[in-house]
């Protein structure tokens, strides 16, 4: 009967290392693999079960079976390494051919941003003024009354503020009407002599059409010196509007009113569409308004702290968009608050 117990072990032995060979011949993934693994090695496979039954062997018998065993189980193991490794390096192979980079086709080219006609005017402004000595200062938009209109010579309750109907916050704080408090607060802060721009966005309740947005830009500048002349003001527009505009670019000066300048001008150039011909850009009269400028009126002066007896100045604000649309042949403002990617894109 032992003798027999043996002789079936070992026909049992072989037929699982058989059954193993030809399972594993089919077998075409790592997961159909696993599958096997557990039939022949799992706790409850083939294998585990042999042992099982070495407990109805005699001693003497054991030793020879448990060492049959543990060969079959050695080879029964050899053989799924390696085709274990084989299947990991078909699956290496097939997943690199997958994600191969073909580096000949075309590459895809990123969208990039640029600068907006108002930015680049503002540069083009800043540039100039720069090269002429002059500081950037900066004030906030959210302003006080008290800088955007009193000690501007705009007292509460004045007719002039009517000519900028303004955003109030609360009965002292104003969205800046113009870039004109940087003025004040320069000359309240800054030392003297004083040569300075500000580039900057104002608000006023202006309906919006081709010349005029709620929302708009103006670069402010004021000098502030002894001796400084209406003279000095018409130079200093005049190297701005030639390097801008070109050679042949004229300024005009046309006499207006404003609170904090004495005396104050409007300030217009040869129309950049027609040069002074007359045309329908300039409404034929050859000139386009560009700014307001001014000499800085001695109250203003002295309310920030200048003496006006030893000190003058000038100062003009300056609309960036007009200027961009002058620089850019741009007829309506609108088209530099619509977005419209096919003008934009012109400035790239
Ligand atoms: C002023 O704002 C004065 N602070 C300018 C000034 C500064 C005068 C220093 C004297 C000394 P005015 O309201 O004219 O002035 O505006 C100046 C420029 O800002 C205009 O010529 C125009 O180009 C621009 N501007 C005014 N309102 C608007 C608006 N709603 N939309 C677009 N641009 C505007």
């Amino acid at each position: 009967m032992e003798r027999q117990g043996c002789m079936h072990m070992r026909e049992r032995l072989e037929h699982i290392l058989k059954e193993v060979v030809e399972a594993l011949a089919g077998v075409v993934s790592l997961r159909e693999l696993e599958e096997v693994r557990l039939r022949f090695l799992g706790k409850k496979g083939e294998m585990t079960a042999v042992l099982r039954g070495m407990l109805s062997l005699s001693k003497e018998e054991r030793p020879a079976i448990g060492q049959l065993v543990n060969e079959t189980r050695a080879a029964i193991e050899g053989r799924f390494d390696a085709i274990e490794k084989a299947l990991a390096a078909k699956a290496l192979e097939e997943s690199m051919a997958r994600e191969a980079l073909d580096i000949t086709l075309p590459g895809k080219r990123a969208k990039k941003g640029h600068k907006h006609p108002i930015t680049l005017a503002a540069e083009a402004i800043s540039e100039v003024f720069l090269g002429m000595g002059y500081e950037i200062a900066e004030g906030p938009e959210i302003e006080l009354d008290r800088f955007n209109f009193e000690l501007l010579n705009i007292p509460k309750g004045h007719p002039a503020r009517d000519t900028q109907a303004s955003f109030f916050v609360n009965d002292n704080v104003v969205l800046r009407t113009h870039t004109s408090p940087v003025q004040v607060r320069t000359m309240l802060t800054r030392g003297l002599p004083i040569r300075i721009i500000c580039p900057g966005r104002c608000y006023r309740v202006d309906e919006f059409d081709a010349t005029h947005s709620p929302v708009f830009h103006q670069v402010e500048a004021l000098v502030v010196d002894k001796g400084v002349t209406m003279g000095d003001l018409i130079g200093a527009l005049q190297v701005f509007t030639t390097k801008i505009f070109g050679e042949n670019t004229k300024i005009r000066l046309r006499p207006h009113h404003f609170q904090f300048t004495e005396p104050s001008a409007e300030v217009d150039m040869t129309c950049w569409e027609c040069g002074g011909k007359g045309c329908r850009v300039c409404k034929f009269e050859g000139y386009v308004e560009l700014l307001g400028a001014g000499m800085v009126h001695p109250n203003v002066l002295s309310m920030c702290g200048v003496d006006p007896e030893a000190y003058s100045g000038f100062a003009f604000g300056l609309g960036i968009e007009r200027t961009a649309m002058c620089m850019f042949g741009i007829s309506s403002m609108r088209s530099l608050y619509e977005n419209d990617i096919r003008l934009l894109r012109q400035f790239n």
